[in-house]
């Protein structure tokens, strides 16, 4: 048996072995997978149902006083109708200044969570569909952190903005796709040299910001990270950017870091085979930025698609090429026009969180929203 088959999601280990082994690894989802509705897909519904569905959900919004807020990846129809539209660490930023008497955002359970742990006393936050979960997210377990803080006393933990809120809670920091390589840094820069830091529970990320610390002249030595990853992501593998990469010798490409193909385009890059400026790492609200400040006509996007439609209204003008058409993650798009709209009418699901946790995961929170 192989290394790699006796690794399993949720596993942590120090940071060399899991660097060394980042290309065998292949985690899958540990929970089920929904069904896409046939309403993700906006041309399914008439364009007259939809209008009257988004004329409806903009006057509830005001009388309710509500601020919506969503994700990149949802579909455009919603994204449409939303206040802020961006990535995890803008939302839990606008989230938490905001006064509105609703939060309700149409995007993932972890996200929603956030904003009921960061919530002042008079507001509500509602999600259209709680079963919209999160498949890294559940590769993090609050009971193996515990245990590796017991075996590694004074360890400091990092825990990646895609976690529940008892993992947060077991957290000394949180970060975002946008900040980790930032956060890390931080850490060891205000940490002993001998306290273990954990970083979790995204490998590929984890890589990712090891790397950078790793370039700034940091050793990996006190470093460990988890063994968990996104399904959509962790399926964009070197071969979908490659193949691309061939079709569209011009083209940019910009890749999250959640991805599967992550290390394989850091080394395209270290080695010089491509230049830096042509292959770059970004959140997917980095994408948006990026897609319009760069002076390639063609780009080529490696992340979940749906951060085409924010993608391509910041820059009309670009071609915009999924490294993988597949990659679609199918609990963002629980979220419809109609179970936002009936969330809004119905003012549910609320979203609580338990108080004791909310407070000590706001901590880890507070600080990711300061970092970077
Ligand atoms: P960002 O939008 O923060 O880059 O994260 C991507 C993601 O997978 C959210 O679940
Ligand atoms: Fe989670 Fe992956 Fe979906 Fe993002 S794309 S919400 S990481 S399952």
């Amino acid at each position: 048996m192989s290394i790699t088959e006796e690794v399993t999601a949720g596993d942590i280990l120090p940071a060399k072995d899991a660097v060394s082994m980042i290309e065998q690894i292949d985690l899958g989802p540990t929970i089920d997978i929904p069904v896409v509705p046939p309403e993700a897909d906006p041309e399914y519904t008439p364009a007259a149902e939809r209008d009257r569905l988004k004329g409806e959900i903009l006057r509830l919004k005001k009388e309710r006083n509500a601020l919506i807020l969503s994700h990149n990846y949802v579909q455009r129809d919603i994204q449409d109708v939303s206040d802020a539209v961006g990535d995890s660490l803008f939302l839990a930023r606008e989230g938490a200044k905001s006064d509105a008497d609703v939060l309700i955002e149409p995007s993932v359970l972890f996200m929603n969570q956030i904003l009921a742990a960061m919530k002042k006393p008079h507001q509500k936050v509602l999600a259209p569909d709680l079963g919209a979960l999160c498949s890294l997210a559940a590769h993090a377990d609050a009971g193996r952190i515990r245990d590796w803080k017991r075996d590694h006393p004074g360890g400091l933990v990092i825990s990646y903005v895609n976690t529940y809120l008892d993992v947060k809670a077991e957290s000394d920091y949180c970060c975002a796709s946008a900040n980790a390589a930032k956060v890390l840094e931080h850490v060891l820069e205000h940490s002993d040299p001998d306290q273990p830091i954990l970083f979790l529970p995204d490998v590929f990320l984890g890589f990712f910001a090891a790397k950078y610390i790793e370039k700034k002249g940091h050793s990996l030595d006190r470093l460990w990270l988890m063994m968990g990853a996104c399904h959509v992501h962790e399926a964009i593998r070197p071969h979908h950017v490659e193949e691309q990469m061939r079709l569209h010798p011009d083209a940019a490409v910009v890749v999250h870091p959640e991805c599967g193909c992550t290390s394989a385009c850091m080394r395209q890059v270290n080695t010089g085979l491509v230049p830096q400026d042509l292959l770059q790492f970004r959140s997917t609200q980095g994408m948006v930025k990026l897609v319009r400040e760069i002076p390639q006509k063609e780009v080529i996007m490696a992340t979940e698609v749906g951060n085409m439609y924010p993608m391509s209204k910041a820059a009309p003008d670009k071609t915009l090429i999924p490294a993988s058409a597949e990659a679609l993650c199918a609990f963002m798009k629980q979220n419809t026009l109609q179970n936002l709209h009936d969330s809004l009418l119905n003012l549910v699901h609320e979203v609580t969180v338990d108080p004791e946790l909310a407070e000590r995961a706001k901590i880890p929170i507070e600080r990711m929203i300061s970092i970077g």
